[in-house]
């Protein structure tokens, strides 16, 4: 007889965490952890070069990540922010304007067959276990492709769909967090960062540029991203609907513990595929005669 008992296997099916559930991104000034929940919500993540941006969105990609219930599509021009994540990805775009273009409208007929589902059915939003998964989408350097690389046109093209996503993508669990260097008013216009229920202003060097990101007003009364220090990496104001700004300071990973997430990850929401497929492939039929 064994001396031990094994540990039971873990089902693979048992999500690890579920996008449904509050992200944790951090914590505030006393310590506490800052968590936010991002199904029905988008993200605006605005600031200096070197505040701490990409280190955010890849602590909100390992949420997705371990999340089965939910799909990733990530953009980011430079490649390296979340490559980390591909493997997790039903698409990684690198710097390809086209294949960005491509990808956002096959997700704008995603949303809108989703709405019709969701009509048919007479419901007004997406629920946990429903027969569609989320899906998360991050944009690193949203301005790489709406402001800097290819045609004027297409990168119109490309702002416009992504603000219609934006805009109507909530309630069919489309959720878009978007990280900018450029915290002006040409790359964040009102009327789109008025979208986003949550906004990190990372550092900025003017007390307008910090309201551009959170909102008109928030530096006249005392909350600006101008005070934060160059060198306090990863520290942001975060706004959430109806609230005031909440200094916070990121969760850090390295680049191996991304690797080591990612890898765990890609192996989970692979098994978890397989069982998805499984449940699906047509059932054998009786055969009465042999029987
Ligand atoms: N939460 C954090 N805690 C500690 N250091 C951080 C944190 N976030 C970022 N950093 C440091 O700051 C550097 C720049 O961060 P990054 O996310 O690349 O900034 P950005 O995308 O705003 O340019 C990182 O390489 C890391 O060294
Ligand atoms: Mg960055």
């Amino acid at each position: 007889m064994p001396t031990t008992t094994a540990a039971a296997p873990v089902p693979v099916n048992v999500p690890e965490l579920s996008i449904f559930d509050p992200v944790y991104l951090g914590i505030d000034e006393s310590g506490m952890p800052v968590e936010v929940r991002l199904i029905y919500r988008n993200m605006l993540i605005a600031g200096e070069p070197g505040g701490g941006k990409s280190s955010l969105l890849n602590v909100i990609a390992a949420h997705g990540a371990l999340s089965t219930d939910c799909r990733l599509c990530l953009f980011d021009g430079k490649q390296v922010e979340l490559g980390q994540w591909e493997a997790c990805a039903d698409v990684f775009v690198g710097p390809d304007l086209a294949l960005a273009i491509a990808t956002v409208r096959r997700l704008q007929i995603v949303m809108d067959n989703r709405y019709r589902h969701l009509r048919w059915r007479l419901r007004r939003k997406i629920r946990r276990n429903d027969n569609f998964s989320p899906i998360l989408i991050l944009i690193d350097e949203l301005a790489y492709f709406t402001a800097t690389v290819g045609d004027k046109k297409l990168r119109e093209d490309f702002a416009s769909l992504v603000r219609d996503l934006v805009a109507r993508g909530r309630a069919v669990g489309i959720i878009v967090v978007a990280a900018t260097q450029r915290p002006s008013s040409d790359i964040i216009p009102t009327s789109l960062r008025d979208l986003f229920a949550y906004r990190a202003a990372f550092r900025c060097t003017t007390d307008s540029s910090s309201d551009i990101i959170l909102g008109h007003g928030w530096a006249n009364r005392g909350y600006t991203a101008n005070t934060i220090s160059p060198t306090n990496h990863g520290c942001n104001l975060l706004l959430a609907e109806g609230g005031v700004p909440h200094l916070m300071k990121t969760g850090w990973m390295d680049d191996d513990t991304c690797t080591r997430i990612a890898a765990h990850a890609a192996q989970t929401r692979a098994a978890a595929r397989q069982e998805r497929q499984a449940a699906q492939a047509p059932k054998p039929k009786l055969d009465l005669v042999a029987a």
